[in-house]
């Protein structure tokens, strides 16, 4: 399948990208992959075209990684598609991203459904206009029983609002006397947060070159490796995810431990 996958680009480049993907699957391959999907308007200016026309070209390329995510045996990726900032922006470059899940849906859900993947969200549902709930929960409730790639969309999310609402929910919790303040711990604070039933990520992805997080995760990505790569999100493709996937295998995560215990 990888092979398939990978077959064009094999014979065109230098012929070493299988031999890449080897050693990368030889590796421990991070469960949870997170990325900021950005540089598509750069991506669009770059070609005199109109913004839109890069997000676009930016919604193939979450086919793409979908796939290669999934062959590779990562078990859940999420795609920061909209955060509750981006309303600010001019309201046609709204509505076009509000009807790309449709037309990514309308295309791709019968090769998700294939793959096994499951299609799942994070982010305020209610407030997204009426045709983009539909066609997310349609895609959610028609691979609700697939066990391969979660993909989940990170939608009108916005990780601060996240976090008040899960302090609401605490709050609520403490006044109606189910739990004592005693009972807030890290564990409690993410079971109310929209990620709970997921892993943490492991990896954090963001292109186009900008260096900051933009209210995405902030929680979640507390221990997670950064790599930040100076490649637009339309112009991301499969050796750029295996260099971020090889990055982290090569980093040495110590989740504030030191290494060799024992040793002063
Ligand atoms: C940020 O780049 C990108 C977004 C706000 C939208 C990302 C959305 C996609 C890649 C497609 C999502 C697909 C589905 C199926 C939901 P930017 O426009 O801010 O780039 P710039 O910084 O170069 O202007």
């Amino acid at each position: 399948m990888l092979d398939k996958l990978f077959r064009k680009k094999t014979v065109a480049a230098d012929g070493s990208i299988l031999d890449r993907i080897a050693e990368v699957q030889n590796r421990p391959m991070p469960a949870h992959v997170a990325i900021i999907m950005d540089g598509n308007g750069r991506w669009a200016k770059q070609r005199n075209l109109p913004r839109i026309a890069g997000h676009h070209e930016g919604m193939k390329k979450v086919r793409l990684i979908t796939r290669i995510a999934n062959n590779l045996g990562i078990k859940v990726l999420t795609l920061y598609a909209f955060s509750t900032e981006n309303w600010k922006r001019p309201k046609p470059e709204i509505d076009f991203l509000m009807k790309l899940p449709g037309e990514f849906l309308s295309t791709y859900l019968p090769e998700l459904i294939e793959q096994n993947v499951k299609v799942e969200m994070i982010g305020n549902f209610d407030m997204l206009p009426a045709h983009t709930k539909n066609a997310i929960r349609k895609a959610m409730d028609e691979t609700a029983h697939n066990d391969g790639l979660t993909l989940n969309f990170a939608m009108n999310y916005g990780s601060r609002l996240e976090l008040v609402e899960s302090v609401k929910e605490i709050a609520a919790l403490i006044a109606e006397g189910k739990i004592g303040p005693e009972d807030i711990d890290e564990n409690l604070i993410g079971s109310h947060l929209m990620t709970a039933h997921l892993p943490e990520p492991d990896l954090l992805i963001r292109t186009s070159g900008e260096v900051r997080l933009s209210n995405f995760m902030l929680w979640q990505l507390a221990y997670a490796e950064f790599t930040f790569m100076d490649v637009l999100w339309p112009d991301f493709d499969e050796l750029c995810m295996l260099n971020a996937i090889e990055e982290f295998q090569l980093r040495n995560r110590r989740f504030g431990s030191v290494e060799g215990k024992g040793t002063v």
